[in-house]
């Protein structure tokens, strides 16, 4: 069978590759650690777990609405005047199975082909593959030396007559910075000016730590809200990431095109689900405090360990789940006579010799560091990270 160009040029997700090695080895009996995953490691709240009951029992198990059922879509608006302090209409929201479809299915109502996305990097794995199977270009522009903070100034000299959206993601997966109050708006001022699209995925908005603050890119800039579709979802904020529910917020007129379009390919997301995350945003705050907490303090914790080990360079997260840091000066040693002279050998050495699963930077077009999620316990974070020492200790 002839594939098409589309699906040749497909790069399989690194982080879920990480994952199935890591389960693989561990399916074997040795003792693995895996920091790859990008999901909390909770339990989801038990408000959304009794409204996925109710519903099941209160026969809601057909087809709902291709935009999501109205209690769900008044329930994000909700959450949005009550966490934001913003205002969105229900008709402004379309519910899909997840962030991660909604993200593509947005990128296909704006691109044609040829038309270039500008993608702050490192980045989520997942954009750029789906910038490409929209047939558009992906316009990398590196933050590594900006602390992972894009410069506007800089950013502006490569918007072409052909850029027609940018992808912001804060907190930032993989590196967990958080972008600032006068970066966003300047940002914000940018898109307005060349009447660029702003696809801001918050996804991690809740997981934010110490003194900084997440700040939603319509809030500071309304002239901005024509232009940005915000992303957002009940996966890592409720740790409700196997049910599958994300949500959109938009204008109005383009959110009726996004619903078209997605009801073709999914006609809505599964009814349990979106009862189960109604359930969740109108009852779970006391669980998201906890689960915040608890990050927060595995934050402190993977950091102070990595910030005492040799030969690598750690960024200090401000939100998100996720350690980011430089492997660079490992290169060109060894590990019982093995060499590294990458971020994906370093990742490939650590598994065989520690079991320690991570992943590499490159799968984030971020090359030379490697990110590792702490959404795991303080136990295995310790233990994982007593390993990595060692490892490092033990290069030649
Ligand atoms: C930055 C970012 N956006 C979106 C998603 C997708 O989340 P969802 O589970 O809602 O599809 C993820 C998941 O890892 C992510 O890291």
């Amino acid at each position: 069978m002839e594939l098409s160009q589309r699906a040749k040029r497909l790069a399989p997700s690194a982080t879920l590759a990480v994952t199935a090695k890591a389960k693989e080895l561990k399916a074997q009996g040795k003792p693995v650690i895996a920091f790859g995953a990008g999901e909390p490691d909770f339990d989801s709240p038990n408000s959304a777990v009794e409204a996925a009951y109710a519903a099941i029992k209160a026969g809601h198990t057909h087809y709902t609405v291709s935009n999501g059922i109205p209690e769900l879509r008044k329930a994000v608006c909700e959450y949005y005047e009550r966490q934001i302090g913003l205002k969105y209409d229900p008709a402004e929201v379309v519910i899909d199975s997840g962030a991660k479809p909604l993200l593509y299915e947005v990128l296909a109502c704006l691109i044609n082909p040829g038309d270039e996305v500008i993608v702050p990097t490192p980045a989520w794995v997942s954009y750029v593959e789906q910038i490409h199977l929209c047939d558009g270009v992906t316009v990398e522009f590196d933050t590594t030396k900006t602390d992972y903070i894009p410069d506007p100034k800089q950013l502006e000299k490569v918007i072409t007559p052909k850029t027609k959206c940018i992808m912001l993601n804060t907190p930032n997966n993989p590196t967990g910075a958080v972008y600032d109050v006068a970066t966003l708006k300047a940002i914000a001022a940018l898109a307005v000016k060349h009447k660029i699209a702003i696809l801001y995925d918050e996804i991690y908005e809740r997981m934010i730590y110490g003194d900084a603050k997440h700040e939603n890119i319509v809030s500071l800039y309304p002239e901005a809200r024509d232009f940005t579709i915000l992303i957002n979802g009940v996966s890592k904020a409720f740790a409700m990431t196997g049910w599958r529910i994300g949500y959109a917020l938009g204008p109005k007129e383009f959110m009726k095109v996004l619903n078209d379009l997605k009801g073709h390919i999914n006609t809505n997301a599964t009814s349990i689900a979106q009862y189960a995350a109604t359930g969740a945003l109108q009852g779970a705050e006391a669980d998201v405090q906890i689960m915040v907490k608890a990050f927060a303090s595995r934050r402190e914790l993977i950091t102070k360990l990595l910030q005492a080990m040799p030969h690598i360079t750690v960024f200090e997260p401000k939100g998100a789940f996720y350690a980011w840091f430089n492997v660079e000066k490992t290169f060109g040693k060894s590990w019982e006579g093995k060499k590294i002279t990458s971020d994906s050998d370093f990742c490939a050495l650590l598994l065989e010799a520690k079991y320690i699963g991570a992943v590499p930077g490159s799968a984030f077009m971020g090359p030379g560091n490697v990110r590792l999620s702490y959404a795991c316990s303080e136990e295995d974070i310790t233990q994982g990270m007593k390993r990595l020492h060692e490892f490092l200790d033990e290069l030649k």
